[in-house]
């Protein structure tokens, strides 16, 4: 049967009319389109729908659904790396033209508390005063290989979406070899429905990380570069050849000796158009799922994307951390670091973020030198990770919170 007669069929059709209407509607407050869009908008719906119940003449079977989809937060054959098939199962549309920052954080479905933590601590409305907005970021949980995570259902996290609308979730697998994927996917979701951003903040949901000191050096020192990532720097850092590891990458998978210069996925800023260029390289090479390897090392230099280092704003030892919220004084005076670890401790990380807000609310002061938490921190054990000793002791040899 010719396509025409078919796509008339279906729009005397009532029950496929009024779906269109509806979405049509829809389509409307969404997009605002007008009237002359909106009859091409419903012949395109008609056409869908009506594959949906198209008969094969040869074997009378029904013809699945075509997954076509013209929604805007919900369209399919999204690319994304390798991944046939790749599409939101939640998506919101965060962004308006007074955002200058986005906040992407990734967390495991599992991490409610987390992210309830984060919510609780710093307010939505103080990220809207300060032209931010923050959304996490989240797979498709399976259970059976993943005995340590609480089993959250996917209705738990609509509920959460439904509260918070702040959930962005693929339909990969949540499994850290697929982090590389859900980064990607962050910065991607980033440039197309945050496209008037200038930076976008990527986050670990167990990170130390204040936001407003982080947006404030954005705004002082970098507002106007391009093609930029700022965060913590790891140089000459080597995949661990260790077979025991949880970290093992063998020679297949990296053959160079020493990684490219990336940046700690703990935390780090990079500018939207390097956000496009590396996504747009992320499909040019193989999948490897070391992530802030991958994104900001390999392919921003790829790319090349310049990396700086904010170093000195980053601490690897969670004393430090309380440290700024309880020596002597201390909410006179911003903490000396940006950005730390909260080694799987949500008290130090509500107090951090307690004191960051706190120094909004009521401005703070810089910590003079002669009383600097590095120097005063007593409580501060040895470091977890030996610096490289090369004489500059801002770069370090590590690799996230676990080697
Ligand atoms: C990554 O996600 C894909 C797509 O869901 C899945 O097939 C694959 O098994 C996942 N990888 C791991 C290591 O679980």
């Amino acid at each position: 049967m010719p396509l025409s007669r078919f796509v008339k069929k279906s729009l005397c059709n009532l029950s496929v009319n009024a779906r269109c209407q509806t979405v049509a509607i829809m389509m409307k407050q969404v997009t605002g389109c007008h009237p002359g869009g909106l009859l091409l908008v419903c012949l395109t719906l008609a056409v869908v729908f009506m594959i949906g119940v198209w008969q094969d003449p040869a074997t009378h079977k029904l013809i699945t659904p075509s997954p076509v989809s013209v929604h805007p937060l919900y369209p399919s054959r999204v690319p994304l790396l390798d991944l046939p098939g790749f599409t939101y199962i939640i998506n919101n549309d965060v962004c308006s033209a007074d955002v200058f920052i986005i906040v992407i954080i990734h967390t495991h479905p599992a991490n409610r508390m987390e992210r309830d933590l984060m919510r609780q601590h710093i307010p939505e409305e103080d990220l809207r005063d300060l032209g931010m907005r923050r959304v996490f970021l989240l797979a498709r949980a399976e259970w059976e290989d993943q005995e340590l995570y609480h089993k959250t259902s996917q209705w738990s996290i609509n509920e959460e979406n439904l509260m918070h609308h702040d959930i962005i979730q693929g339909n990969f697998k949540e499994h850290y070899h697929n982090l590389t994927y859900k980064h990607i996917m962050g910065l991607q979701w980033a440039t197309h429905y945050c496209p008037h951003t200038k930076f976008i903040i990527k986050m670990d949901d167990d990170i130390a990380v204040d936001l407003y000191q982080f947006r404030d050096k954005l705004r002082t020192r970098f507002w106007g570069r391009k093609n930029l990532i700022l965060g913590l720097m790891q140089i000459e850092a080597k995949p661990v050849r260790n077979k025991a590891s949880k970290w093992y990458v063998s020679e297949k998978e990296y053959p160079e000796k020493y990684y490219a210069p990336f940046m700690s996925g703990w935390a780090y800023a990079m500018t939207m158009d390097a956000a496009s260029a590396i996504v747009a390289e992320s499909i040019k090479w193989p999948y490897f799922w070391i992530d802030d390897v991958h994104v900001t090392g390999t392919l921003a230099e790829k790319v090349g994307v310049k990396r700086e280092g904010l170093n000195r704003f980053y601490t690897l030892h969670v004393d430090h951390l309380h440290c700024c919220v309880e020596l002597p004084n201390n909410a006179d005076y911003f903490c000396d670091f940006l950005v730390g670890p909260s080694e799987g401790d949500p008290d130090v990380l509500g107090k951090v973020w307690d004191h960051a807000r706190s120094c909004y609310i009521n401005p703070c002061q810089r910590r003079p030198p002669e009383i600097s938490v590095s120097k005063t921190c007593v409580r501060a054990k040895l470091p977890p990770l030996a610096p490289l000793g090369k004489g500059h002791g801002e770069i370090v040899k590590v690799y996230g919170p676990f080697l």
